[in-house]
């Protein structure tokens, strides 16, 4: 077996590959062969030194989420068999201490850890869903409560965790209005039919503020997604909520700036945060892993995968995530 090790905080130059014997499962364990490991703009984060909760200190392996086939089976494992097909729980990684994340091409975990996937799911995605899905259906649905006709701005539209926000959006019945840093990727999104917004929007022109106004009637947004969050984009945004809008903040990509937060008060409004790992251990964890099985397995769901990488080429992989010219989920595939 093969894992990525970042050996110092740095650039994508840090990551080397490291042989080791093939593990053998313990007590309750399986062998995974990752044949699906979605990458993070979390994992830059924690390259670069920006993510030390997660990842520890150097040197440690990076990666939030897997999924791939069982090769081996340890004692007192019952119902899980190998050649069986699975996905990594989004606790397996930490279960297992910082430091151990999936950019590995066999991962030993607990079987407690590992969920069946279904037929209908290529190997390539396995291990790549959580993330988009599950950021977005917990803040959207499970938090948030969206409802049918609602108005959402969703920014940062090319990424995969906003594409999964507006096809979630979507299936239950609400508006979704995306932004995008980029002008060229307006039209690129347009004719992707994963990236199912109602309205794109450049945040670069400079009427941007009032086309996304109009496109709700001057009301405003009811909720707004966002992983930017700061500076004047964060003020627009702010003027953009509805009366009893939410404004929900999943991350910090933006450069924090003064912020007037005035209009939240006549508006009723809220700023509220959200971290995935609050479905760990919820009462909806089980409920939401099938949501999202059984959508992407009929085809409600369908994650827009913008490039796949050998895991031994986590290099490569790093530095065309970091030119953030992708639409979509990148993944490593060994
Ligand atoms: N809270 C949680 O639990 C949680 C869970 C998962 C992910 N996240 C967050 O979700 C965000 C997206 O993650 P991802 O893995 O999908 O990332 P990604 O593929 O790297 O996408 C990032 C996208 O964000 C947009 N962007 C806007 N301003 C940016 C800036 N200043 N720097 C970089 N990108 C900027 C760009 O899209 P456009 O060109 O379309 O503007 C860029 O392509 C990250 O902030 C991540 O930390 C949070």
């Amino acid at each position: 077996m093969y894992r990525v090790v970042v050996n110092a905080f740095g650039g994508p130059e840090q990551l080397s590959i490291i042989e080791a014997p093939d593990p053998s499962p313990g007590e309750g364990d399986v062998v995974v062969r990752l044949t699906s490991i979605g990458m993070n703009h979390a994992d830059l984060m924690a390259r670069r030194g920006d993510y030390k909760l997660s990842s520890g200190s150097p040197p440690f392996t990076p990666g939030l989420e897997g999924g791939g086939i069982i090769t081996a089976v340890g004692p007192n494992v019952t119902d899980r068999q190998t050649g069986q097909r699975v996905v990594l729980s989004l606790d397996a990684p930490t279960s297992k201490g910082r430091g151990q994340g999936t950019y590995q091409s066999h991962y030993v975990v607990a079987a407690s850890k590992t969920l069946p996937a279904p037929e209908a799911l290529p190997d390539q995605i396995l291990g790549a869903l959580w993330l988009p899905y599950l950021t977005a259906w917990g803040c959207l649905i499970w938090k948030q409560n969206l409802q049918p006709g609602q108005r959402v701005l969703i920014s940062a539209a090319s990424s995969s965790v906003a594409i999964a926000a507006a096809q979630i959006a979507k299936h239950y019945g609400s508006l979704a209005v995306g932004t995008t840093t980029q002008a060229q990727k307006v039209a690129k999104l347009e004719a992707m039919p994963e990236a199912c917004y109602d309205h794109l929007i450049a945040t670069s022109q400079d009427n941007w503020y009032r086309q996304a106004k109009q496109l709700t009637g001057g009301k405003g947004f009811d909720v707004i997604f966002d992983p930017v969050a700061a500076g004047d984009f964060l003020n627009q945004e702010i003027r953009l909520l509805a009366e009893y809008g939410a404004l929900w903040i999943y991350g910090l990509l933006g450069r924090p700036g003064t912020v007037d937060i005035t209009p939240i008060i006549r508006k009723r409004a809220s700023i509220r945060g959200w971290l995935l790992n609050e479905l760990i251990g919820s009462g909806v964890e089980a409920g939401a892993y099938r949501h999202v099985l059984e959508r992407v397995a009929d085809g409600s769901y369908r994650l827009p995968v913008a490039a796949t990488f050998p895991l031994k080429d986590v290099r490569q992989a790093h530095e065309f995530m970091e030119q953030g010219q992708h639409i979509g989920k990148l993944i490593l595939v060994s």
